[in-house]
């Protein structure tokens, strides 16, 4: 057993030849953890003469001493090793040049339906998007426009089956929010539609946004106060609107809106045709038929709906001539919409 006591030259060997910290820890177990050979000698002592115990723990006890201050100087050495190690692979070169980012837009139609989102929601409208594949019902039928109706024809539609179709207008959203809302309702609608239509300013898939206000006491004064507000922020502080009376099989009266020319201020110049005014959207009064459609009481509740082309108002705001150039994807066209 005395011979044991030899360990520390074999363990500081043995530590010495370890090159990190974990196999540092290793060696430091196989001698002083709780089955290393050291704490092995202590609990052999029992085996030994009454007498020679004291002087042996007296040893073993040195020796253990001996080898943690070891094994602590060697950790220190190594975790400072591995630090400096650390360090370098974690070198950055702050000279290097660095990579660009290019920063995209936001697409004009995007801006746009953003923009008369935040307008009309700092007027109290709740945004509520309906579904782009529509059953015929919602599309025309609850809105006043049953089958035969002549007024299918003012929009070309892409049937997918009998029942359902890609929905020509965001109108059919009307429907959906009465049919699970009770009045007081004010909502906005954006979104897709389609129509099979193709030219300079009409395109197969575009975007509209939809508003609808049903109350006690609504009356065609809210529509075009509210219109007035819409025109300013979105055209020019001196925007003014003028209704048009029009046709829509949802709303009696119906009224198509005029902006004030912002190009000229009213004058007549060649983006208004001479005219000082420019065609913005459709409005109306909802029709009695199309809230009884929906179970609401026309003699209790009354309001009014608008629509309005994204795209156009758009072309409008940023002067563009064609519709084409907003799904072309020319980053050229596309960067020039920055604040
Ligand atoms: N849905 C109509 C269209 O696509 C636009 C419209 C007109 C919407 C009058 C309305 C409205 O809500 O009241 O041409």
């Amino acid at each position: 057993m005395e011979e044991d006591l030899d360990l520390l030259q074999e363990a500081t060997q043995e530590a010495e030849a370890a090159e990190d910290s974990h196999s540092l820890y290793e060696v430091k177990m196989k001698f002083l953890g709780r089955t290393g050979k050291v704490t092995a000698l202590l609990k052999g002592m029992k085996e030994l003469a009454q007498e020679a115990r004291p002087a042996f723990g007296k040893k073993v006890n040195a020796l253990r001493e001996a080898l943690e201050e070891k094994f602590a100087a060697l950790e220190e050495k190594i975790k400072a090793k591995e630090l400096q190690k650390k360090l370098k692979s974690e070198d950055v070169d702050v000279t290097m040049p660095g990579r660009k980012h290019r920063e995209g837009t936001l697409h004009p139609v995007t801006r746009v339906k953003d923009q008369l989102i935040d307008l009309f929601a700092g007027m109290g409208f709740e945004v509520f998007e309906g579904p782009e594949i529509e059953s015929d019902y919602y599309n025309f039928t609850a809105l006043n426009t049953p089958a035969d109706h002549p007024a299918r024809d003012m929009q070309d539609t892409f049937y997918l089956t009998e029942k359902f179709l890609l929905r020509t207008q965001t109108s059919a959203g009307q429907i959906r929010v009465m049919e699970k809302k009770k009045p007081p309702i004010k909502i906005l609608s954006p979104g897709r539609v389609f129509r099979s239509d193709d030219d300079a300013t009409h395109s197969p898939m575009f975007h509209q946004m939809e508003g609808l206000v049903v109350d006690r006491h609504i009356t065609l004064c809210d529509l075009q106060g509210m219109l007035d507000e819409f025109a300013k922020k979105m055209f020019s502080e001196t925007s003014k609107t003028r209704l048009r009376p029009s046709y829509f099989p949802f709303t009696e009266p119906s009224v198509e809106v005029d902006v004030s020319c912002a190009s000229c201020g009213g004058k007549g110049c060649p983006l208004c045709k001479g005219t000082g005014w420019i065609e913005v959207l459709g409005a109306g009064m909802v029709n009695r038929k199309v809230l009884e459609n929906c179970g609401v009481d026309p003699d209790e509740y009354s309001g009014f709906a608008f629509g309005m082309g994204i795209e156009r108002i758009a072309m409008l705001k940023y002067g563009i001539n064609n519709i084409k150039l907003l799904t072309e994807n020319d980053v050229r066209f596309l960067e020039q919409f920055k604040d």
